[in-house]
């Protein structure tokens, strides 16, 4: 039973299986060879917001034949005190697979235990380990492999994404530098688990220079609102702006998961000139879950030449 629970626990030749097959899927889009969902149910269980996830998780399991239902989980049991242990038999027995954005990684992973049906993680506190495909993804796509490249991610590096990209460094073999004030630096634990080569500094200008990529995410995450007017004072110069850009290599792009917050981790100028590639990167999500569902159920995509 496969299941897409971390970017931690996804095997490196997975990962490169995945980001090849949303390349085909993207140029097959509207005439797929195949639709290997046909005849399956997916539930999709969201205990927080989404629109980019929701969406293209939505539209990418039509479009591979499946069915889909949207479960906000204040409307089922689980947000009554149902335990997810249940909650993944009951859906075990009925759909063909869920996808599942809550807080704690633990009860994504004790979701796909119990429920026995492949389970993607949607978000968690953790990791978002859909996005970072995406986001290398999308980076290949303009700049070719990824490998040897030097990513900067500015802002909270003790959260999901932050996470998500030290997982990925060592597996697709890029230099991660993390720029952060000291209270939201992933841990030395974090940095060893995850393996690779990564930079951790408060200096985003040394962090920047010479990158191919800068990235950002929220300051504020969510589950962490009462936190809000805290993080902002904080992260209050871990900015991706002009002055950042200019310190990059020549060429670099700019990237944001979404949603962005200008003035923020991202001022409005800097956002702007960059929508191409970060709207890319959004569209780019649909892409990779349908990639992602193909290598869950174990249907091979027709590699274009
Ligand atoms: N980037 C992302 O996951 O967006 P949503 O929260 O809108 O799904
Ligand atoms: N770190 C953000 C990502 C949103 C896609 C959050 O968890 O809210």
């Amino acid at each position: 039973m496969k299941h897409l629970l971390s970017i931690e626990a996804l095997a490196r030749a997975d990962m490169d299986q995945i980001l090849a097959d949303a390349v085909s899927l993207k140029k097959q889009r509207g005439h797929h060879a195949n639709q290997p969902l046909v005849g399956q149910t997916w539930a999709m269980i969201f205990s927080k917001s989404s629109t980019r996830t929701r969406v293209s998780f939505e539209v990418g399991i039509r479009e591979l034949g499946g069915g889909v239902i949207f479960l906000p989980s204040s409307e089922l049991q689980l947000g009554r005190g149902e335990p997810i242990k249940d909650t993944a038999r009951v859906m075990g027995r009925m759909v063909h697979g869920v996808v599942f954005r809550t807080f704690a990684q633990s009860d994504v992973e004790e979701f796909a235990h119990y429920a026995a049906i492949p389970t993607i993680n949607a978000l968690t506190d953790h990791e978002h380990p859909c996005q970072i495909l995406t986001d290398i993804f999308s980076f290949q796509e303009k700049r070719g492999p990824i490998q040897g490249k030097v990513v900067t991610f500015i802002g909270d590096g003790a959260g999901n994404m932050a996470n998500s990209w030290m997982f990925a460094a060592g597996k697709a073999s890029f230099e991660l530098r993390i720029a952060s004030p000291k209270a939201f630096q992933p841990s030395a634990d974090m940095v060893k688990r995850a393996g690779g080569r990564i930079v951790v500094t408060e200096d985003v200008k040394a962090a920047a220079t010479g990158a191919d990529l800068l990235y950002t995410d929220v300051w504020v995450s969510m589950g962490k609102e009462v936190e809000s007017a805290s993080r902002i004072q904080q992260m209050n110069g871990y900015q991706i702006n002009a002055g950042v850009v200019a310190l990059a290599r020549p060429g670099a792009l700019v990237m944001h998961c979404l949603p962005a917050y200008r003035g923020k981790e991202i001022d409005e100028a800097t956002f702007e000139a960059n929508a191409q590639t970060i709207f890319d990167e959004s569209e780019n999500r649909l892409h990779v879950q349908k990639a992602i569902l193909c290598w869950l159920v174990g249907s091979s995509v027709k590699r274009e030449t």
